[in-house]
């Protein structure tokens, strides 16, 4: 005889691993599989085949052929971001929840349309941003009232590695964006959980390239940016790049009352003048957190007010990257207007 908890379980969903030899794939493939069913996976890489036989799922070449032959639930998607919006408007049209890598869409436009899409189908687009379930920024999230009016944040966001871009991030048709669109969604994503704002940030933006090639290809290889926030006037500046001469991840917050440091190791309270107040730590490991996004959002696939503030903060994020490359692009502006 089950328990009530076991009687009133819900039944493991049935998931579709699209892009699943990837590298995120292959990072997800095994947490996803705790607490739901692989049913089958796409990807068209060579060593997709291998690596489903060894999982012991059915794999395909293309997204289509899986549609047309396995039931499942939801799809977890993890492909260069071309692929993003034609590959989930597709899930979407057949019926399926999405979980996805970020970003949750590229341009303005293209998120609109999978909300409207969403909706619709009453399904949801949830997308995988690990800081959400990083104890660290929880902690930066629920104290920030502790350091009184924020006036000023600076956030640093950088990776060292020592040679150009390669693969699909190194083509501007794949990759649609350089680090702002690649490393830079995750960090307006954590500014939007810390400072809800119902107004787009005015921000002001300089593109930096070290290598030749993605300067041909007008793939930023570090940006930085200055942003304000109209209603509060809180004022911030973000870097982020893919060649700094070390791996890092640093958010420090000012505010009328003391001030936030974070990493994503560590909080550090601190009084106005810089005397620590409280310190939390958080050892890992990484893929604890990763643990608790995936189960978080495969539990909330059928709750409609978490999918709907999921799509307000992810419309707000895209809006504002989309917004940053816009005004650096007449191209890419004249296409938004022609879609608009
Ligand atoms: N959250 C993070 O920290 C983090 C880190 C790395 C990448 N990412 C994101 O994950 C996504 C994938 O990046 P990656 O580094 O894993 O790339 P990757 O190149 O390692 O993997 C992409 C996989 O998708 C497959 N693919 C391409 N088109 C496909 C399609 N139409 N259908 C099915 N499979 C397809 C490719 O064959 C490849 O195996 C991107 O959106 C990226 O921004 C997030």
């Amino acid at each position: 005889m089950p328990s009530d908890g076991l009687k009133n379980a819900r039944p493991r969903p049935r998931v579709l691993m699209v892009g699943f030899a990837g590298h995120q794939g292959k990072e997800y493939l095994p947490i996803v599989r705790e607490t739901a069913d692989v049913v089958a996976g796409v990807d068209p890489a060579p060593a997709a085949t291998s690596l489903a036989d060894e999982w012991g799922f059915p794999h395909y070449d293309v997204l289509g052929e899986a549609l047309a032959k396995v039931d499942f639930d939801a799809a977890v998607v993890t492909v260069p971001h071309n692929e993003h919006f034609p590959v989930c408007s597709q899930l979407l049209a057949h019926g399926s929840h999405v979980v996805k890598e970020k970003p949750f869409a590229v341009t303005e436009h293209e998120a609109r349309q999978l909300i409207h899409q969403a909706q619709r189908a009453d399904r949801g687009v949830l997308t995988l941003l690990q800081r959400n379930f990083n104890p660290v920024f929880r902690f930066a999230r629920e104290n920030l009232a502790r350091i009184g009016d924020p006036y000023w944040f600076s956030y640093d966001y950088h990776f060292n590695l020592a040679h150009p871009t390669t693969g699909w991030r190194a083509s501007r048709e794949q990759a649609m964006g350089g680090v702002l669109l690649d490393m830079g969604y995750h960090l307006i994503d954590v500014l939007s959980g810390m400072f809800p704002e119902p107004e787009p940030l005015r921000v002001h933006s300089a593109f930096v390239h070290q290598y030749r090639e993605t300067r041909d290809r007008r793939l930023e290889d570090l940006v930085g940016l200055m942003c304000s926030y109209p209603s509060t006037g809180l004022v911030g500046s973000l870097r982020i790049s893919r060649h700094h001469h070390e791996k890092t991840e640093h958010l420090c917050v000012l505010g009328t009352e003391g001030a936030l440091n974070v990493t994503p190791g560590a909080a550090t309270l601190h009084s106005v003048g810089g005397l620590p107040l409280e310190r939390y730590v958080w050892e890992g490991p990484k893929t604890d957190a990763v643990r608790s996004m995936i189960a978080h959002h495969l539990g909330h696939l059928d709750d409609r007010s978490y999918r709907q503030e999921h799509f307000r903060r992810q419309l707000a994020a895209v809006r504002t990257i989309d917004g940053i490359y816009r005004d650096r692009s007449p191209e890419r502006n004249a296409l938004a207007d022609r879609c608009a």
